[in-house]
């Protein structure tokens, strides 16, 4: 029986999806749903499940990194503060066959990734966000809910760092599920080849701890299985000492862009001698600069710079006067900063991606593709695109494949690869449509493109993917098939299938 208060909610809903036409299906969910939120308010307190209107729920739901995400209403929003909240929401929402989704902190754009729209429920670990060290200092714990600028603010202090994301704003989470590109990675693979341990909750509310000894299966799948497995409340990730760093970023003309890129490709394949280092270019357009430019971007964590030859070719090609923030003795914070600036909150936006082989001529043709196919939408608010191409160096994948591997589909036999992502930004709802499909236009452009001149990559990366981009049939049969198969044991009845939502789905 309906108390009052679900009643109300009840009817609200029905009203606000225009009661005549609403299907049974609906109906039926609207009801479930209904009653999920009922039994979390009842298990976890009115203080851990919000419903709309209240000020907690807006304010976790105003802090995803997109309008896209932050425009889709719940019907409540559990925001866990440990596992045990996690696993009684998991419990709750099995029982009751209520739809769900999962956030770390929401920086994934796409409307779905990370949020859903009534009837069903936001499960939040924002508040899962501490970082602590063990006291051999070898192994850090990280909440999925914290950001990686708040994970250096914590470990700076004790000399330590670890494999995580090149901006302060992204979130642990989503990024380590994906893999995570960072500046150790040329040295150290994928944030996600550091993990020790997850924490993690099953679909049946069990709390497991899965590593190389105890659940062996799950924790390989982990390393790339994100939105199907289960809901990590904790990785427990290798320590580095930290160390001086040395970056920032320039910017070129278009002119200069064959030479930069090839600059770049000299840097990746210098990264066999010394892995200490990585950079990447982004061609692109926005209305400040109201032109194309290229940014070329330096990173440098060995102990003295003039020490390596990393950075000749880079720093040799001409770069515009005043565009140039190199500087030494700075710290991951502070380079992250510099692309916090460059990628802010509260706008439109959407990634896509593509991996390439290394081919100048690509890479020069994708620019001239953006250029086209943006060309008429230059003069909407905010219009922002840029094609970021970004080193994916043999050193990374061998440190891959010693870790042990990841369900990915990337060998050190591909050789140093090219991974793009298209960024691309406007500040208008109305021009959805258009933007999208500029940037589809072009990913199709490229795709087909590379595969003719054989410069194309199967890989996906899921943390730049657009929703439908086949990220699982992207890792190879074998391992899609084997991520299956761990699905099917930890997961028999499918329920994170049918009720996850979000994410990409085996
Ligand atoms: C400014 C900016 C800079 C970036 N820089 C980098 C970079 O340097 N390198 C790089 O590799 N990527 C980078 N990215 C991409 C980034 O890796 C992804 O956006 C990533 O998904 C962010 O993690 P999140 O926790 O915020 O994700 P969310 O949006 O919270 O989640 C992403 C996906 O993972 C799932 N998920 C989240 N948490 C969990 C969990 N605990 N258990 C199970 N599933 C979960 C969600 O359901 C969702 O489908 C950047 C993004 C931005 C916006
Ligand atoms: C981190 O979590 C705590 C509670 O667990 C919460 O009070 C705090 O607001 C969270 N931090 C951010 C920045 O959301
Ligand atoms: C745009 O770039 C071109 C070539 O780099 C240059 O000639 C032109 O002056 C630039 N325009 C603006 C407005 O900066």
């Amino acid at each position: 029986m309906p108390s009052s208060f679900s009643s109300l909610l009840l009817f609200a809903l029905i009203a606000s999806s225009q009661a005549a036409t609403i299907s049974n299906e609906l109906r039926r969910q609207i009801v479930a749903s209904n009653n999920c939120c009922q039994e979390l308010i009842t298990k976890l307190g009115s203080d851990k499940v919000m419903l709309p209107g209240s000020a907690g729920f807006q304010e976790l739901s105003a802090s995803y990194y997109t309008p896209q995400e932050s425009e889709l209403v719940a019907q409540c929003r559990v925001a866990a503060t440990n596992a045990a909240d996690v696993s009684e929401a998991v419990k709750i929402v099995k029982e009751g066959e209520c739809p769900f989704s999962v956030r770390s902190v929401g920086n994934m754009p796409w409307a779905g990734a990370a949020n859903i729209a009534s009837p069903g429920i936001a499960i939040d670990l924002r508040n899962i966000n501490a970082t602590t060290l063990s006291a051999d200092k070898k192994v850090a714990s990280l909440g999925p809910g914290g950001t990686w600028g708040e994970v250096y603010d914590t470990l700076d202090p004790y000399g330590m760092t670890v494999v995580g994301g090149r901006s302060n704003i992204v979130g642990v989470g989503g990024f380590i599920l994906g893999g995570g590109f960072s500046n150790l990675s040329p040295e150290h693979g994928f944030a996600s080849d550091n993990v020790v341990n997850y924490e993690v909750v099953l679909s049946d509310g069990r709390i497991v701890n899965a590593n190389a000894a105890s659940e062996p299966d799950l924790f390989w799948g982990l390393k790339g299985g994100s939105t199907n497995l289960g809901i990590i409340t904790r990785f427990d990730v290798k320590a580095y000492p930290l160390t001086p760093k040395w970056g920032g970023f320039r910017g070129h003309t278009i002119s200069t862009g064959p030479a930069i890129f090839n600059a770049m490709t000299q840097m990746v394949v210098k990264l066999r001698n010394d892995p200490h280092g990585g950079g990447s270019v982004v061609w692109g357009y926005n209305e400040i600069m109201q032109n194309d430019t290229i940014f070329s971007s330096y990173a440098y964590l060995g102990a003295d710079v003039s020490q390596t030859d990393l950075f000749d070719d880079m720093l040799a090609v001409p770069f515009i006067p005043g565009t140039d923030s190199i500087r030494g003795n700075t710290n991951q914070q502070s380079l992250s900063g510099e692309v916090d600036d460059a990628f802010p909150s509260g706008l439109r936006r959407i990634f896509s991606t593509v991996t390439l082989k290394v081919d100048v001529d690509m890479v020069i043709g994708i620019y001239e593709k953006c250029h086209e196919l943006f060309a008429p939408l230059v003069g909407k608010p905010q219009l922002q695109w840029s094609a970021s191409f970004q080193p994916i160096a043999v050193t990374h994948l061998q440190a891959t494949a010693a870790n042990g591997g990841t369900p990915l589909g990337l060998s050190p036999a591909d050789g140093d690869l090219i991974l793009l992502n298209l960024n691309t930004v406007w500040a208008s709802k109305t021009d959805d449509a258009a933007m999208e499909s500029a940037v589809r236009g072009v990913i199709a452009w490229a795709t087909q493109e590379a595969q003719t001149r054989n410069s194309y990559h199967h890989w996906l990366y899921s943390n730049y993917a657009l929703p439908e981009q086949d990220v699982y049939s992207s890792y190879g049969s074998v391992n899609h098939l084997r991520l299956k198969n761990i699905q099917a044991t930890y997961d028999s009845d499918n329920t994170f299938g049918r009720l996850w939502k979000g994410g990409f789905k085996l």
